[in-house]
């Protein structure tokens, strides 16, 4: 299904331009980061790139069909047990009984959480419920998954913890594709870095490049922490 292109993408709201015109190819394999100040229109971008929203203008187009994942920042949990949540994913994808259960309590020791499978998702913490979110992710084998800020409301632990299953997840072979306001992780987790400005791509480049050497003023002023500008 990869790459991903998007061809002149934008999207207004009341006549605002809240994501315009963006131009990119986005090849499987890599891990992508997609950064920019508070508003640039990373989530947006993301909702855009799976569907959630269509574009007001281009397109977003995907060169076959494949199955593809979006985790938020804070997970939506159902009001069941952790495996019922991840089971109740599987059923809406068409996965049958059995395989259901195998694959959900599978998805949960792999986020290290098999002890926990009983348990109601709603009372679970915020770390183990994105846990368990990546977990019903992870269990739909996607071949992207859409990351939305997944470590913003948890501490060091629970973010390293994070980043280890992103990691695997990626090790599995998903593409990902993730924001995040830590840059910290952007430069762990990430490949390659979209970088968004007022809702247009002000840079798209390896990570390396991104933060040793970022093209433009805009990216610079972003990495010294001094957007967004007054
Ligand atoms: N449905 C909508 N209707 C109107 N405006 C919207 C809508 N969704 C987002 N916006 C606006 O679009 C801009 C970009 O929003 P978006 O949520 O993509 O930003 P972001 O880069 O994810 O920011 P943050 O870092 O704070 O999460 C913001 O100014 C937001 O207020
Ligand atoms: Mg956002």
């Amino acid at each position: 299904m990869l790459p991903l292109l998007l061809d002149r993408v934008g999207f207004d709201v009341d006549g605002r331009c809240l994501v315009d015109a963006i131009d990119a190819r986005i090849e499987a394999g890599t891990r992508t980061v997609v950064l920019g100040a508070n508003g640039a229109g990373k989530s947006l971008l993301l909702r855009l790139c799976h569907g959630l929203i269509a574009p007001t203008r281009g397109r977003v187009a995907w060169s076959g069909q494949g199955r593809q994942a979006m985790v938020f920042q804070r997970p939506v949990m159902l009001r069941r047990s952790a495996l019922a949540n991840i089971e109740y994913a599987l059923a809406r994808a068409g996965v049958s009984g059995m395989e259901r259960r195998r694959r959900s309590a599978a998805a949960l020791e792999r986020v290290g959480l098999g002890s926990i499978a009983a348990r109601s998702a709603r009372v679970l913490s915020g770390g183990e419920q994105q846990r368990v979110a990546l977990a019903r992710a992870w269990a739909l084998e996607p071949q992207v998954l859409f990351l939305d800020e997944p470590t913003a409301s948890l501490d060091p632990g629970a973010t390293a913890e994070v980043e280890r299953i992103i990691q695997a997840i990626h090790a599995s072979g998903t593409k990902i594709v993730m924001t995040t306001h830590n840059l910290g992780q952007a430069r762990r987790l990430g490949d390659e870095v979209l970088f968004l400005h007022h809702g247009g791509l002000a840079e798209h480049s390896p990570v390396d490049r991104f933060f040793s050497a970022p093209a433009t003023a805009e990216a610079a002023a972003f990495l010294r922490g001094e957007l967004p500008w007054t």
